[in-house]
């Protein structure tokens, strides 16, 4: 009896609790702010695999202002868009370079393995509202110069890639804060054989729409 009157309690209480927060927030009708907000917080890092991948991308609407090359100089750019200003000019000013170099220089002065690394580490170290960058190349398009007896041969894949990780809770950092200057570079590319869900190319791996856009 005790046991089922605290049960009672404790459910009225809830309840209480349940209609005061609804109460709270009942002068707020939802607008696309909360559409948004919804679709970003069902994702999370144990659904995300299993997610629909209709689930795992926004409307494109729901950025505005995206600056394009083509406006440059006659829409304004708005104070709120210059990281996004940063993204674009460096994406497009390693494609420029890559796709320059890689046409122009002799085969044995083109840029090794390491410098994509190199240049994606760099991508992240240079400004601190870039939190990753990566190079992908479409299967067998990757070559090294600087390999002997790797020379001519192709790469099945190869995608590095250097994202921020934040070490701020590592035992060895005793200020516990965050100094971004932590930057993990892997290579996406080297996987085992078969692997589906890891292989970049593959239509289980969930990648952005861009990849297929661009790549084969
Ligand atoms: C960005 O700035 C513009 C102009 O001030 C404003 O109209 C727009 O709502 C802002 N966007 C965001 C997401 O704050
Ligand atoms: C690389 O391949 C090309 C075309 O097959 C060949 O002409 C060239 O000799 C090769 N270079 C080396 C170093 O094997
Ligand atoms: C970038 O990483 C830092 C550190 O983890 C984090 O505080 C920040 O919110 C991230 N920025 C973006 C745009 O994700
Ligand atoms: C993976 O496949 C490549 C080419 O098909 C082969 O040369 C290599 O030995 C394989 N590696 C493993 C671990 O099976
Ligand atoms: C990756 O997947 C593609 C098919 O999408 C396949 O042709 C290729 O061999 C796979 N690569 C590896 C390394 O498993």
């Amino acid at each position: 009896m005790c046991l089922m009157n605290s049960l009672i309690a404790t459910l009225l209480s809830v309840l209480s609790l349940v209609v005061t927060i609804e109460g709270q927030f009942n002068w707020q009708t939802r607008d696309s702010f909360d559409e948004i907000r919804k679709q970003l917080d069902k994702v999370v890092e144990d659904n995300c695999k299993v997610m629909d991948i209709n689930e795992l991308f926004l409307p494109q609407s729901s950025v505005t202002h995206i600056p394009d090359l083509k406006w440059l100089g006659i829409d304004p750019i708005f104070p709120n868009r210059t990281n996004l200003l940063h993204i674009h000019n460096m994406a497009l000013s390693r494609a420029f370079y890559l796709s320059y170099i890689l046409q122009k220089a002799p085969d044995d002065s083109e840029p090794g393995f390491m410098y994509y690394f190199l240049s994606a580490i760099a991508d992240v170290a240079a400004n601190r509202y870039i939190n990753a960058s990566s190079i992908y190349y479409g299967p067998h398009m990757a070559f090294t110069p600087s390999y002997k007896g790797f020379f001519n041969k192709t790469m099945p894949l190869f995608a590095p890639r250097a994202f921020r990780a934040d070490h701020l809770n590592d035992p060895y950092h005793l200020e516990g804060t965050s100094t971004l200057n932590t930057i993990e570079a892997i290579d996406l590319g080297a996987i085992q054989n078969n692997s589906f869900s890891t292989n970049y190319t593959h239509e289980q791996y969930k990648i952005n729409e861009w990849y297929r856009l661009w790549l084969p």
